[in-house]
């Protein structure tokens, strides 16, 4: 992955595939060779790291969304420009220390979109976990971590690009680009990990709150999307709040899963389990 991101799903991609496929498809065959489920556009409200996405290599169009504007400008450069990018984001790598870290972390007004992206990828491989925090000026705070390694090639660069080709990347909020599914559409929905109980915890540092009122209000969109026959996949923390919110007379299937051989933890440091629900 090139980027690190909080609540990153490649786990799940390597460790729970069978989520991407049909009931039908897991019985009459293995799904390894059987590519995932049959759908038109691919819809990622929540895109984050994109694991998922990157995962499945959607062959038709996508719309992949984020609240996040410098994770959509990243994706836009890397869609648009890899080639620059890399070699931008390499002349930071190769400049790298902790001097060189916070000068051009305090460089927040950059204009050219090349150098805003590998700006952000460089932070964000360099800063502490991988963590995207702003203060309330929406400036980039976060710390100097520990890693220092960047191996990815040029060709994987051109890779994603290739990749990217036929999504449509777009900084907005879910109610929107939801609001575009039709039909036999694929949504993807991983929103930020807030339950009743703890709405502050999750996503108090970033400019854009998602609350358990936001939360129900996802619940509601999804359930007027199911109607209209969407293919829909949630996941979340395994809550008996979030599950109520996705009734299983109305087509839900909740699955229970844990992370092998990873402990995940909520805000609170305690173990959770996590829940995938879907309706296909
Ligand atoms: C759990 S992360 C998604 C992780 C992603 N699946 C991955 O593999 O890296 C949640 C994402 O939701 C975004 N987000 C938060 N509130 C949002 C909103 N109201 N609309 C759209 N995206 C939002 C955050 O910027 C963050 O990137």
């Amino acid at each position: 992955m090139l980027l690190k991101w909080a609540g990153g799903k490649s786990w799940l991609t390597k460790n729970h595939k069978q989520i991407f496929h049909s009931q039908d498809s897991l019985i009459s065959r293995a799904f390894n060779n059987h590519p995932s489920i049959e759908y038109k556009r691919y819809i990622e409200p929540f895109l984050g790291g994109g694991a998922v996405f990157k995962y499945l290599k959607p062959n038709n169009e996508s719309i992949l969304a984020d609240i996040n504007d410098e994770l959509i400008g990243f994706y836009n450069c890397l869609k648009n420009n890899p080639t620059e990018l890399y070699s931008s984001t390499q002349k930071h790598m190769n400049a790298h220390c902790k001097d060189y870290y916070y000068k051009i972390r305090a460089k927040n007004n950059l204009t050219d979109e090349t150098k805003k992206a590998s700006r952000f990828l460089y932070l964000n491989r360099t800063c502490y976990n991988g963590i995207y925090r702003v203060n309330s000026q929406n400036e980039f705070n976060v710390p100097i971590g520990d890693s220092e390694d960047f191996n990815v090639s040029e060709e994987e660069f051109i890779e994603y690009s290739k990749m990217l080709a036929k999504a449509d990347i777009i900084n907005e909020d879910f109610r929107i680009s939801i609001s575009k599914a039709k039909k036999n559409d694929l949504i993807f929905v991983d929103p930020p990990y807030v339950t009743k109980s703890n709405e502050s915890s999750f996503d108090m540092y970033s400019a854009n709150q998602f609350d358990w009122n936001a939360q129900k209000e996802l619940s509601q969109i999804l359930e007027a999307k199911n109607k209209e026959g969407s293919h829909i996949i949630v996941t979340n923390i395994y809550d008996k709040d979030i599950c109520k919110l996705y009734d299983k007379k109305n087509g839900w299937q909740h699955k229970p899963i844990n992370r092998a051989n990873v402990m995940a933890y909520n805000a609170d440091g305690k173990k959770y389990k996590e829940i995938v629900i879907k309706n296909f």
